[in-house]
């Protein structure tokens, strides 16, 4: 009999892991809760339980005899869904929640980084706004301007004025525009540079890293637009050295993982260093407690290696077998919704997938439901088409001719996915 698996969320990122997982030869059944309707397409099993519905979860693990659990998104390990998992003594694959907070709180990660000598942008938190503003006078735009809290990519304005950081800090902090979140606030310097993201596996104090991605937060072309959750990746980053990715390593990574231990607060899972490139070597932008979306569905795509077996591994203290495609790109491009990341509409049908080629394209659901046997659009991300290639150009190429055989009606992409990869 093989391993049963449950797999928390219901986006691309999960989509993509839990396809991984079916992948293993050790695996029988993936479940993904409460995923969306496109996984189905891939033999996922779609349970209707909600993220935060712990108990409902741990109930669903113990009455169909889960081996173990993997957590997507973030929201559930910030509040302690691994302890409760833990407590219920069951297996599960991520980030208790007195580690989770690296992510949930950017004050925390902030000081966790300034006791560990972990470069980052030079920083102060403010609960008030008279003394934020008087800060940002005297630093100067352009500054960077976040919410402390969860604000699902949305609580960070890259404010190029001085007028925009005002805005901004009036919103937070006088209008409560992001509710608690925006309660407390963090203040920091603009870092010049291009972004890649640096993931890898953690269990205490081993740190295994993944293959480097770039992610596109801005809406529109050229990085134009407001922030989104990220509207496209590809992996590795070609502009990015090999040196300076050690250095990111030795320098952020293992001192995170090893701050965390020496805290009290050891990791497992999946840590995710945002970074920036700078003059003066990388510096951590954010750090998440789990898989980027959609960074995942363009690095899993060059794993080699069994997941399951790796999380089995890692739970066990075992050293994992992990092996990376050495050549090639992985490029997905996100279509989202008209409106997308303001207000959109729900309901718009997807085109039909069935011409594509499954051996050479992917396609992630995230934003989708079903209605009358159709899949209609029901987020702001609604899916993902990835492509290999063995240059980026050609992983672009593949993409996009595909992007543009489907009827993509209601629904907006960026048409330059890979564009700094592929300039440098
Ligand atoms: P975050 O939610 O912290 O990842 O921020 C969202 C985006 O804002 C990042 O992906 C960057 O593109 C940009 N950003 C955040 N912090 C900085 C910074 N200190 N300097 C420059 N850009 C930043
Ligand atoms: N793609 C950015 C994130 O997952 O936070």
């Amino acid at each position: 009999m093989g391993l049963k698996l449950l797999v928390v969320g219901s986006g691309g990122r999960e989509h993509t892991i839990s396809q991984k997982l079916l992948n293993s030869p050790k695996v029988e059944q993936v479940y993904c809760a409460p995923g969306n309707a496109g996984m189905k397409l891939d033999g996922i099993e779609v349970v209707a339980i909600t993220e935060d519905d712990h108990r409902g979860l741990i109930s669903f693990a113990q009455k169909n005899n889960i081996d173990l659990t993997f957590i997507g998104p973030e929201d559930p390990l910030i509040n302690g869904i691994v302890d409760d998992f833990e407590a219920a003594g069951l297996k599960v694959f991520g980030p208790k929640k007195a580690a989770a907070l690296i992510e949930g709180s950017k004050d925390f990660a902030k000081e966790l980084m300034v006791k560990y000598q972990i470069p980052t942008a030079d920083h102060q938190t403010f609960h008030e706004y008279g003394p934020a503003i008087a800060y940002v006078k005297e630093k100067g735009a352009p500054i960077v301007i976040k919410a402390d809290g969860l604000a699902a990519g949305k609580g960070v304005v890259v404010a190029e004025t001085l007028e925009e950081a005002t805005l901004a800090l009036k919103d937070m902090l006088q209008d409560n525009k992001f509710g608690v979140s925006g309660a407390k606030v963090v203040v920091e310097e603009f870092l010049a540079g291009e972004e890649f993201s640096l993931l890898a596996f953690v269990r205490g104090t081993e740190v295994y890293p993944m293959v480097i991605a770039q992610d596109h937060k801005r809406a529109y072309e050229d990085d134009r637009g407001p922030n989104t959750g990220g509207m496209g990746a590809y992996s590795p980053v070609p502009q990015i050295s090999e040196e300076l990715v050690q250095e990111a390593l030795v320098k952020i990574v293992i001192p995170a993982a090893e701050g965390l231990v020496a805290e009290g607060r050891s990791f497992t899972g999946v840590l995710y260093a945002g970074l920036i490139a700078t003059a003066s070597g990388p510096k951590v932008i954010e750090f998440n407690a789990r898989f980027g979306d959609p960074e995942t569905q363009v690095v899993l795509q060059r794993l080699e290696s069994d997941l399951a077996m790796i999380i089995d591994d890692l739970l066990n203290d075992r050293v994992p077998s992990i092996e990376w495609q050495q050549s090639g790109y992985s490029l997905g491009v996100v279509v989202a919704a008209n409106g997308y990341p303001g207000n959109y509409k729900k309901g718009t049908v997807l085109p039909d997938f069935q011409f594509i080629d499954k051996e050479q394209f992917h396609v992630y659901f995230a934003g989708v439901a079903e209605k009358q046997e159709h899949l209609v659009t029901n987020g702001g991300r609604v899916y993902l088409v990835e492509a290999s290639g063995e240059t980026l150009q050609a992983a672009q190429k593949k993409v996009y001719q595909v992007l543009d055989q489907l009827n993509t009606e209601g629904t907006f992409y960026r048409s330059d996915i890979g564009f700094k990869g592929i300039r440098s």
